[in-house]
């Protein structure tokens, strides 16, 4: 069997990685052994000329660290102040500045370099997401053949987010040098096959095969899942005192986010509002808790949302909140994922309201915590990838306030039997297509 060598942006160093890309390839790697490449999160010092290798148990890692000025071109700049907007659908946000480009193109080839000297004949190289966009071309022109697969893991945009970037038709050639393209939901492949048809040089062959500026190459779905026989037995697990039914003796919502424009924080908190606003019989009865941990903070927009989100949940409660309650509780840091699974399980709602997503392993979290004689209910976004699954949800439109704080007051008051038939359809699909499905489908796909 060839070694499996996976190349990702972030590369976790420490002992308990949390995040739905790292944990859903550190199980990947676990079963089949190989390498796992990626930037140690330095960017103080020098870009490093070598990769720095730290052994494991059943795999290697191999660290790079960053120069301030190739993080701020290649991360900060062009990876989350031009690709994430636009694959979000907020072109507005984009910051074009050709130095971000040079900059992810610079530090594309120099991972390429870095990689060479440890690369085999039969490897098989699972790149992932977009700041990895162009590493197979680079690999290619030092004459790489072997295998190479790609996995966006969050959206790819319709043909005018992709008219918007600054180089369309260079990002639909760096995709073409993948044999195996894989995408999180059937809304991705279909926006990337219309985006390519419009922008770029596309046939389709047969099925999944396609031609794309001049190379064949497969583009296919593969929904990614966690880790959910162990995030089951995390929930079941929980301590007493990090359930929050009994701390509060209200009916509680929880929502978890990174804290990013993209994942409707402020759609969440307005619709909140409106909830308490027409149900006063709810003040005091109902408490939402926001976990929404600091990200990409260098970033301006990363600013703003904080500001807002900050606002909102200030001016909230001054209007609600009475001696004894307090209707939304925000907490701006990360906390362990026992302590997490512990109060998705005691929540009786799970909100996940993204503008757009990629997928929204919350979403599947939340539903693997819930205790299945008695589980809450999943309010899930149209936008993210999990709601092509996940229809057993209670799916909303998160623009449109109105339509969410009825979804809250549905959910309130749902009947016990209705709560566990959504939730048992639900668990089904995220037990089947948990991490070790979505890993060996796309293995085997890439051969
Ligand atoms: P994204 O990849 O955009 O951040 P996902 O919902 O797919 O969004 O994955 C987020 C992951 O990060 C989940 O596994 C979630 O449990 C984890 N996470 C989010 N917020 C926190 C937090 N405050 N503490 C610990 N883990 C968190
Ligand atoms: O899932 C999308 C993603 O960008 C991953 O690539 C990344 O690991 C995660 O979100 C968190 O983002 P960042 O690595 O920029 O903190």
């Amino acid at each position: 069997m060839s070694r499996l060598v996976v190349v990702s942006n972030r590369l976790p160093l420490g002992d308990n990685p949390s995040g739905g890309l790292v944990v859903a390839l550190q199980d990947a790697l676990r079963q089949s052994g190989g390498l796992w490449i990626g930037f140690s999160g330095e960017h103080e010092g020098m870009t490093s000329t070598q990769l720095v290798f730290h052994e494991g148990a059943a795999f290697q890692r191999a660290a790079f660290d960053l120069s301030p000025e190739d993080y701020d071109s290649y991360y900060l700049g062009f990876s989350n102040s031009v690709l994430w907007p636009a694959l979000h659908g907020r072109t507005d946000l984009m910051r074009i500045v050709p130095e971000y480009l040079e900059g992810y193109r610079r530090v594309n080839a120099h991972i390429a370099d870095l990689m060479i000297p440890h690369l085999r004949e039969d490897d098989r190289i699972w790149v992932q997401d977009y700041q990895l966009f162009p590493l197979a071309s680079e690999l290619r022109k030092r004459s790489v053949t072997c295998r190479i697969g790609f996995f966006l893991h969050i959206p790819f945009p319709g043909p005018a987010e992709c008219a918007a970037l600054p180089n369309p038709t260079e990002l639909l050639d760096w995709v073409s040098e993948y044999d195996l393209v894989g995408f999180q939901a059937e809304r991705d492949r279909l926006n990337f096959m219309e985006s390519a048809r419009q922008l770029g040089d596309i046939e389709q062959v047969e099925g999944d095969v396609i031609r794309l500026s001049g190379r064949t190459l497969q583009a296919r779905v593969f929904p990614i899942g966690i880790d959910t026989a162990s995030f089951m037995t995390e929930a079941r697990n929980a301590r007493e005192e990090d359930r929050m039914r009994s701390l509060t003796g209200a009916q509680m919502m929880i929502g978890v986010d990174r804290l990013d424009y993209s994942k409707g924080i402020p759609q969440r908190f307005r619709a909140f509002q409106l909830l308490l606003e027409n149900n006063p019989d709810l003040l005091e009865k109902v408490a939402f808790l926001q976990i929404a941990p600091p990200t990409r903070k260098a970033v301006s927009a990363y600013r703003d949302i904080r500001e807002e989100t900050e606002h909102l949940a200030g001016r909230i409660n001054g209007e609600f909140a009475t001696v004894n309650w307090t209707p939304i509780r925000y907490i701006h840091r990360p906390i362990p994922r026992h302590e997490l699974a512990g109060l998705y399980r005691q929540a009786r709602i799970g909100l996940v309201t993204p503008l757009a997503d990629g997928m929204n392993l919350v979403a599947k979290e939340y539903v693997a915590a819930q205790d299945v004689s008695d589980p809450g209910v999943l309010i899930l976004s149209r936008f993210a990838g999990a709601a092509e699954t996940m229809q057993e949800a209670l799916i909303i439109n998160p623009h449109d306030p109105w339509e969410l704080a009825e979804a809250m007051a549905q959910a309130i008051q749902m009947s016990a039997n209705e709560r566990r038939r959504r939730h048992s359809a639900l668990l089904r699909d995220v037990v089947e297509h948990d991490v070790n499905w979505w890993s060996s489908e796309y293995l085997a796909a890439l051969g």
